[in-house]
């Protein structure tokens, strides 16, 4: 419940003070109205009655309206400010943006049920079709090699896949040809874990670059489906920790920073991997669980820009071979080679033959959970190609992720999956980061979970507190240690956690800070209350406009006399810290330390208020 988001008022022994937002919008003000008609009406009655009746103790009225009129607000150490996702000066840096023209050629193969089969429809259009299928091999994080050539016929039956990326040539009789690159998920048998049942899976799907408003503007329909249909709760103080993607990662999959792991830079004399780290998914495969890593945009992979990557694969499943070959693909781009001359001539960047990338990606998902329907799944999904450069461009994915959930849904899988939509931070692009709210946005990235139907039954205290914490301060690692108490949420002892990072089934306090979070201050987008000096023109505005407001609303009423201001006694501002005003950008390539030059104009502030009145016009008429 929360009736006032902009305006608050309390008593203060003989003054009053209203606290108001001084830019709120007509819409706004309209719908607080009736309620500041009410206050205005009681602190201006009251005052009258306790001049009149003495007898009255004073200070326990004064107690209880202050009691019953203090906000929220005040308790909690860090507050995040409420945005508005239509802000004006955002809302100049998005636009929509047409659906990505794919191939108009249907791909002629088809993966689903850990199988690969040429397509009914492309049989029918050109007849009988042969292709070479490649096996796609992983040498490291940014070499792949072909390692096995399998021959598929239109009218064989389906071929069982013994690895998930292939590369397909095909021909039909007539000498069309057809060339993609595939995925499809494998059952793998080479694994000699022991696979539990009946534990929850969790799958974790996320973009690049997407703050919280970023999500309500370009993602509309998972956001609705999300919040609606599977009752997803929403981290309204979640804030980020450091520049970029692998700062959000390595905090989430390790529960460190970088700098407190062995560096692993690319230009460090010593080279080494990021094999050793403590992932995350290591523990859930020693729990029997299937794992997957799935990263788009491999030009840009969160672990093999600055850093080594992995010199094994990390998980069960990892497609950073597939996306390589993608990219390969594309700068080879034989246009002659391909049926489709659309797809070379003009094609879309947001496209892997006749389908949207966000569509293979999520066919890709959809397919792990149909051929491990048995195993438990711990899946790390993240998508930078369409959001990375142009935040524009991720509202084109929409349709697919909603899609995968609710095929999810009525495939019963979400009934055992805790689904955690994310993204690891808001745009940090130069123009963004001048506006304030795009400091903000950039430090509030979106990040939701939803959990079946009866864990709130069966895990009331733990649903309750992650509820509660929706509001709280939380951070990346947090989830980390989310991840780690889902492992054990049926154990009564608490997990040993670092005291950086809280599960979201803990209730966060509300007395913590950016500084305890692990959130350095530059980072830190809670407001706070700054003394502003009573002479300021917008501090003097902000009392009129309260007077003005007050005096309007008793203007009809007969009991109470019109106020004019008397003095302004003290006034505070709910600001950003001076130091994410600062906030430049990066001033090293790996984002350790911050350029902090920048000085950007702070518009919307909120002021509170303490005034004094004097009556204008005495009453005489008794009460
Ligand atoms: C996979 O198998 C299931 C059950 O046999 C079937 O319903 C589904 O259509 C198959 N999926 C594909 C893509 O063939
Ligand atoms: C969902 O899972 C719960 C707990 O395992 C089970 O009791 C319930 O029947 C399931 N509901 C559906 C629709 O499968
Ligand atoms: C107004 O308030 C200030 C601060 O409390 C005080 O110093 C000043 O004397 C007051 N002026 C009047 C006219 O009451």
């Amino acid at each position: 419940m929360n009736p006032l988001p902009t305006i608050y008022s309390s008593l203060d022994n003989d003054n009053e003070f209203l606290l108001v937002n001084s830019n709120l919008s007509e819409k706004t003000l309209r719908k607080l109205r009736s309620f500041k008609f009410g206050i205005a009406l009681l602190v201006i009655c009251v005052t009258y009655f306790l001049s009149s009746v003495r007898s009255v103790r004073r200070s326990n009225l004064v107690h209880l309206l202050t009691k019953q009129l203090q906000p929220d607000v005040g308790k909690q150490a860090c507050v995040h400010p409420k945005l508005n996702p239509w802000d004006k000066s955002m809302m100049k840096h998005f636009h929509s943006v047409p659906s990505p023209k794919c191939s108009e050629e249907d791909d002629w193969v088809e993966t689903g049920n850990g199988s690969v089969w040429i397509s009914q429809k492309a049989i029918q259009k050109h007849g009988d079709i042969t292709c070479q299928l490649s096996y796609i091999g992983r040498i490291d994080d940014f070499e792949t090699k072909y390692y096995k050539v399998v021959q598929i016929k239109g009218n064989e039956k389906p071929h069982v896949l013994t690895d998930d990326y292939f590369r397909t040539k095909c021909s039909s009789k007539y000498g069309e040809k057809y060339e993609n690159v595939h995925a499809g998920a494998a059952v793998k048998t080479t694994n000699d874990i022991t696979r539990e049942r009946s534990t929850l899976n969790v799958l974790f799907l996320g973009f690049d670059s997407i703050s919280h408003m970023t999500f309500i503007r370009k993602l509309p329909k998972t956001l609705d489906y999300f919040t609606n249909e599977l009752n997803g709760l929403v981290l309204n103080g979640y804030n980020i920790v450091g520049d970029g993607t692998p700062q959000a990662f390595f905090p989430i999959l390790t529960g460190k920073t970088e700098q407190e792991l062995p560096s692993a830079l690319k230009r460090a004399k010593e080279k080494r991997f990021i094999d050793s780290f403590p992932w995350i998914w290591n523990e859930y495969r020693q729990r029997g669980y299937v794992t997957s890593f799935c990263e788009d945009f491999p030009t840009s992979g969160m672990f093999t820009t600055r850093l080594m990557g992995f010199k094994d694969k990390p998980t069960d499943h990892f497609m950073r071979p597939f996306y390589l070959e993608v990219h390969k693909m594309e700068n080879e781009n034989p246009i002659s080679n391909f049926l489709d001359r659309t797809f070379g001539t003009a094609r879309d960047k947001l496209c892997i033959g006749s389908k949207r990338k966000s569509e293979v990606f999520m066919n890709y998902v959809k397919q792990l959970y149909a051929v491990h329907s048995s195993n438990p799944k711990f899946t790390i999904g993240f998508l930078g190609d369409m959001s990375h450069d142009d935040q524009n461009l991720v509202e084109t994915a929409d349709v697919d992720l909603v899609n995968l959930l609710k095929h999810l849904k009525s495939t019963g899988n979400l009934n055992n999956t805790i689904l955690i939509l994310m993204s690891d931070h808001g745009a940090r692009y130069k123009e963004v980061r001048a506006e304030l709210q795009g400091k903000y946005e950039e430090r509030m990235p979106f990040f939701g979970f939803a959990f079946p139907p009866w864990f709130k039954h069966k895990y009331p205290k733990e649903y309750n507190n992650f509820r509660t914490n929706t509001e709280r301060l939380s951070t990346p690692f947090d989830i980390h240690s989310t991840f780690r108490k889902i492992l054990s949420l049926d154990d009564t002892k608490s997990v040993d956690q670092s005291e950086r990072g809280i599960s979201l089934f803990t209730e966060i306090p509300k007395s913590r800070t950016c500084h305890e979070a692990g959130i350095p201050i530059h980072w830190c987008a809670c407001l706070n209350w700054h003394t502003a000096s009573v002479s300021d023109d917008r501090v003097k505005s902000a009392a009129e406009f309260v007077t003005n407001k007050i005096n309007l609303h008793i203007g009809q009423e007969k009991a109470c006399a019109k106020l004019s201001l008397h003095n302004i006694t003290r006034a505070l501002q709910f600001l950003p810290d001076s130091s994410l005003v600062k906030f430049l950008g990066a001033a090293d390539v790996d984002g350790v330390h911050a350029d902090m030059s920048d000085n950007t104009y702070v518009d919307n502030v909120m002021y509170q208020v303490w005034l004094i009145h004097s009556q204008i016009k005495l009453i005489t008429k008794p009460l």
